[in-house]
């Protein structure tokens, strides 16, 4: 489903969702998974998350979430990991218990990488799968960090950031040389595996690669193109504004 609502009317509805799936598991004794993102679409998302918690008494100590990606090389604490962004614009501020917090590391030896993907992929299999899965879209096309070429099926795994990725990271890193040149993200499989798919666009910037992913053909190039296929998904579309 495409909706062209505004981007307050999304995430009002998106943050009901998933607030009225807590509370329903809740009432059942059981856990929800989340599967959440990064960069500043979400970030509304989670401050209407966090205002349903201070204000509405919304408990998140039944839910569990996993991360999309994490860059590569960065210490959990570096100011632009998404370690750090998440506890600044989440988990810092609501009643999630930190063990049921799963982020990609950064700061895995090159060694040991494929197991700890496999490990990732193990922990969502074993707590029951993705119930609801939030996501953003980059200007190549990326859901995660799944740059084009990504595989339908591919998996957790390291990947190479595209130019355009780390360009429109430059700012955050102050230069496009600072910004790292790779990154672990959940796989194309990973994602669309997930029950239900709640994918935002918002602004002008997003128009373009939005428009070729859903109304175009489904290829690699375009990995979020795949996200077609999905038979559970709202696609949360704004594009009036900056
Ligand atoms: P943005 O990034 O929300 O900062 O635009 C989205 C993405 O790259 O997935």
């Amino acid at each position: 489903m495409i909706e062209f609502k505004s981007k307050e009317f999304h995430i009002k509805r998106i943050a009901n969702c998933i607030s009225e799936e807590i509370k329903l598991r809740q009432k059942f004794d059981q856990h929800l998974v989340l599967g959440l993102a990064t960069g500043s679409t979400p970030i509304p998302l989670y401050d209407e998350l966090v205002r349903l918690h201070t204000e509405e008494n919304l408990s998140f100590r039944n839910v569990y979430t996993f991360n999309l990606d994490e860059y590569c090389g960065l210490e959990d604490n570096h100011p632009e990991s998404y370690h750090t962004f998440m506890n600044v614009n989440l988990f810092d501020k609501v009643d999630i218990p930190r063990e049921n917090i799963f982020i990609p590391s950064g700061q895995i030896e090159p060694l040991f990488e494929r197991d700890y993907c496999e490990g990732y992929e193990q922990t969502i299999k074993d707590l029951g799968g993705i119930d609801i899965q939030i996501l953003g879209i980059g200007r190549s096309g990326h859901i995660g960090f799944n740059e084009p070429g990504s595989s339908v099926d591919s998996i957790t795994r390291k990947v190479k950031l595209h130019d355009i990725t780390r360009r429109d990271a430059a700012s955050d890193f102050g230069g496009f040389d600072n910004v790292p040149t790779h990154a672990i993200t959940m796989g194309m499989k990973t994602i669309l595996s997930a029950n239900r798919i709640f994918f935002m666009a918002f602004g002008e910037a997003k128009q373009e690669i939005t428009k070729r992913a859903f109304c175009g053909e489904i290829t690699d190039d375009i990995p979020a193109s795949h996200l077609q296929k999905h038979n559970k998904k709202t696609i949360c579309i704004d594009f009036n504004i900056n």
